[in-house]
């Protein structure tokens, strides 16, 4: 396919029939937003190399380091760093972050485990309210209990030393330029502003992003960080462990521990022994592609997997010819696949998660006969694969709070990065320390440690990592070229919007800007939700006829992806949040 072929193929996505609602949104939001000059181009064609990410500064960065001949984990050390300065809601130096590598090279994939870990002193009770119920929300995500140490710059050093040819040092110069001279105030970020009613009382966040009233700063308004700056510049110098030793880790420890709203029990000492995993990826079949995820203590590659094996042992669906059997199907597939995450899914350093038993073809095609062409499961059970220890679990119970970022990258030596950070709630703790947000990561593990005498898997333990959603994703052709990087933000419905998006690109044969925009729907095996605002809301009584419990839902995803037409690549931004791409 020729390169203007390819332009046009990713016009027609956003801009073309027969999706006309999303192409009206698609094209519109193309328009420069006139306060803040963001005019995020979120479609981009390149022959080289590509980059799509939730804001144009970050894209522009890991642009310009592939452009001097960066490998796309430069260009992910580039774009993380900036994003943890213009979009601190959702993720930075103080969350963590999963990362799925490609090596051209070798033809190899490799996962990296970023994830945040519990204090030493971390006990299963940790979210045990008063009678034994879980703990409210306050005195959880906005205390110092709800403190993971952070694991995003060891796991950026980690896969940097890897797979970086750039020295680490210069990459961090686009953040440290941007916080120092300043950026403008995002639309989304100053919506969330006005959303938040906790970020005003950290005494950092009331200077940087409120005015002397108390209200957030206008969208537009230059933003300056000359603590992120100095921040950047000690990790510049000496890498990683300017963070976990030294002056940061103690005033980081400090705030955790004299945290107004409840101090938390985070030690110098748990910072130092800090460990990025190298992990084994999680890969296995999807039609005639393979797709690669992260295992655990991700859920988000198994979910994923388990979503698209049950789907393909279903009669095949499309979308604009039959929507309602494309999403019964859709939300009973992944009813069966939360349902076994729920239960089996934590730490594998901790539990032994029956991964290969998750994704064997038999115990896929066993699942999916449990689901019926007219009738909905309504809550599915976990089932029983194999190698699942005998002494069962039990199924946990996590939040879901809205924030983190996804970034897909490509390079011209055709490497890859789908890179997931997390600060987990929008603004996570609430809490600045030099110029960056503290995670509350550790209400990822489930607020109640043992239901009817069974432990759950996911409880809180000492050292252990709390299970996530994130879900980085990889797809390979039967030829092993890679032809897709995908993944989102949304909680737990980050499952859903990677798979669905998998799914609109592959078998309903959608262009990627169209697979991203298109409607999200799915179940975490409780009621089915549909998304609020877009024609699927239409499927409601179809959809209730058939048994689902329907919801009407904001899902707000953040899909950045890249995707291969031909010998060239097309990025996509996802219409609902404020991302670009960018690729020559
Ligand atoms: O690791 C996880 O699954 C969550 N901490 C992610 C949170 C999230 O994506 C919120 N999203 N919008």
């Amino acid at each position: 396919m020729t390169f203007v072929r390819v332009i046009a193929r990713a016009g027609r996505a956003a801009c073309g029939l027969p999706f006309l609602f999303w192409a009206v949104a698609a094209c519109a939001q193309l328009a420069p937003d006139p306060a803040s000059g963001i005019a995020p181009k979120r479609i981009a064609a390149g022959q080289r190399f590509m980059v799509a990410a939730a804001h144009p500064l970050a894209v522009d960065a890991g642009y310009e380091v592939l452009k001097r001949g960066g490998t796309a984990m430069d260009a992910a050390v580039a774009v993380q760093l900036v994003l943890g300065l213009v979009e601190p809601q959702s993720a930075g130096l103080g969350g963590g972050a999963f990362i799925v590598h490609y090596s051209a090279a070798d033809k190899r994939v490799r996962t990296y485990d970023g994830r945040e870990t519990a204090p030493a002193s971390a006990r299963p009770d940790r979210f045990t309210g008063a009678f034994g119920r879980p703990m409210g929300f306050i005195d959880s995500v906005l205390s110092g209990k709800s403190v993971g140490v952070p694991g995003a710059l060891a796991v950026l050093e980690l896969a940097h030393r890897n797979h970086g040819r750039l020295e680490w040092a210069g990459l961090a110069a686009p953040a440290i330029e941007l916080a120092e001279k300043g950026f403008a105030i995002s639309p989304r970020l100053h919506a969330l502003l006005e959303w938040d009613k906790w970020l005003a009382r950290d005494p950092f966040a009331a200077r940087y992003l409120y005015d002397a009233s108390g209200r957030p700063k206008p969208v537009g308004t230059t933003l300056r960080n000359p603590e992120y700056a100095a921040t950047l510049r000690e990790v510049a110098a000496d890498g990683a462990q300017a963070f976990y030793r030294g002056a940061i880790s103690t005033d980081l420890v400090a705030a955790v521990r004299n945290h107004p709203v409840g101090g938390g029990d985070l030690t110098v000492e748990d910072l130092a022994s800090y460990q990025p995993k190298d992990r084994a990826p999680v890969c296995g079949p999807f039609r005639e592609y393979r797709v690669c995820g992260m295992g655990p203590p991700s859920s988000g590659g198994i979910a994923v997997l388990q979503i698209l094996g049950l789907l393909e042992r279903l009669p095949k669906t499309d979308f604009a010819r039959e929507p309602l059997q494309a999403v019964h199907y859709f939300a009973e597939a992944a009813r069966l696949a939360y349902a076994d995450r729920d239960r089996y899914v934590a730490d594998p350093d901790f539990v032994d998660v029956p991964i290969a038993g998750l994704l064997a073809p038999t115990y896929l095609a066993e699942r999916a006969r449990l689901i019926a062409a007219d009738r909905s499961l309504v809550r599915a059970q976990p089932g029983r694969p194999p190698g699942a220890q005998r002494t069962a679990f039990a199924d946990g119970v996590t939040l879901d709070l809205p924030s983190t970022t996804h970034f897909s990258i490509v390079d011209a030596e055709g490497n890859a990065v789908a890179l997931t950070a997390s600060i987990e709630f929008v603004f996570g703790n609430h809490r600045f320390v030099r110029g960056f947000l503290l995670n509350n990561e550790l209400t990822d593990f489930s607020f109640v440690a043992e239901e009817g005498g069974r432990p759950v898997a996911n409880r809180v333990e000492s050292r252990k990592r709390p299970r996530s959603s994130m879900s980085p994703t990889l797809v390979f052709d039967a030829d092993g070229r890679l032809v897709l990087i995908v993944g989102s933000p949304g909680g737990h419905a980050i499952i859903h919007y990677v798979a669905r998006v998998i799914v609109a690109a592959l078998d309903w044969g959608m262009p990627l800007q169209q697979a991203v925009d298109a409607p999200h729907f799915g179940s975490r095996n409780g009621p089915t939700d549909l998304e609020a605002g877009t024609p699927v809301e239409g499927l409601r009584r179809r959809l209730e006829a058939l048994g689902h419990p329907v919801r009407i839902v904001e899902l707000a995803s953040g899909v950045h992806a890249i995707q291969r037409v031909g010998d060239a690549w097309v990025g996509a931004a996802d219409p609902r949040r404020d991302g670009a791409a960018r690729g020559e």
